[in-house]
């Protein structure tokens, strides 16, 4: 899977799958159940780590996992959340950071979240660069606190023409493709038609070009995050603890190991 390929599958009108990973027998998973590209989310400051938000979340970690989910992949296109503050502060440290995720983990893109001009300029010395990103608009979560908490962006009309020139800035600036993150779906879907990129909503509804959503959530093993656009695809949370408590319960009363386990 190429960037180029990402944007064929939108003129196409073929739907792109992605799902976030942050470990290697994850990723091998995802990728043989046919997801088109996986992306090393900075949503790993959460579900984890423990954290309460992205913000804590550091440049190395980033390359720690990104490179054992490269491990686990043959096919997918791997894509890695640049973490806060590693691609703000200049377009030098943006180009030197990215870079550096591209060089050390084998990913072939970053995600950056934000379209204001500031960062469009950034994001076109990164692509000049050849360094491929995908865009981020709507609900960034690195901007919780400017946000005022995780909510839809792009109900009021300012907030709506915001982003739609975002978009434009973002096309413009290079990006492959952009998340669309917790927006009205009609306006996910004026996006949509408007940019010649691939759209990935996750809380954005069904007219993006692709979906998104975190591994763990989707799974069923982030029990206490229920937000309305979720589907649970497994209930994997109950079964850890079943079949922990099996394991625990055998070892107690000494039927683990059996003679089939032991060895001569
Ligand atoms: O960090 C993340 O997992 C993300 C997805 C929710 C798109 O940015």
């Amino acid at each position: 899977m190429t960037t180029r390929e990402f944007i064929a599958m939108k003129e196409r009108g073929e739907p792109i799958a992605v799902l976030t990973a942050y470990d290697y027998l994850m990723a091998g998973l995802v990728e043989d159940a046919g997801v088109d590209c996986v992306l090393v989310g900075d949503s790993l400051g959460q579900v984890v780590a423990g954290e309460d938000s992205t913000l804590p979340v550091t440049l190395d970690q980033m390359i720690y996992h990104a490179k054992a989910v490269r491990r686990g992949l043959k096919r997918a296109l791997l894509v890695v959340d640049m973490p806060f503050l590693t691609y703000q502060v200049s377009v030098e440290e943006a180009i030197r950071n990215c870079g550096r995720v591209l060089q050390e983990t084998g990913a072939q893109a970053v995600k950056l979240e934000g379209g204001h001009q500031e960062m469009a300029r950034t994001i076109r010395r990164l692509v000049d660069t050849g360094i491929p990103v995908m865009g981020h608009l709507g609900l960034t979560p690195q901007s919780v606190h400017r946000l005022g908490g995780y909510r839809l962006v792009g109900k009021l009309e300012d907030e709506r023409e915001r982003l739609l020139a975002d978009a434009d800035r973002l096309v413009e600036a290079g990006c492959f493709s952009m998340v669309l993150e917790m927006l009205p779906m009609a306006l996910a879907g004026a996006v949509t038609r408007k940019v010649p990129v691939p759209t990935i909503g996750i809380g954005a509804g069904p007219e993006c070009d692709g979906q998104v959503l975190v591994l763990p959530d989707m799974l069923g093993l982030n029990e206490g995050f229920r937000p309305g656009f979720l589907k649970r695809y497994a209930e994997l949370a109950t079964e850890v603890r079943q079949a922990v408590a099996a394991y625990v319960r055998e070892v107690k009363e000494g039927s683990y190991p059996g003679p089939e386990h032991s060895y001569e």
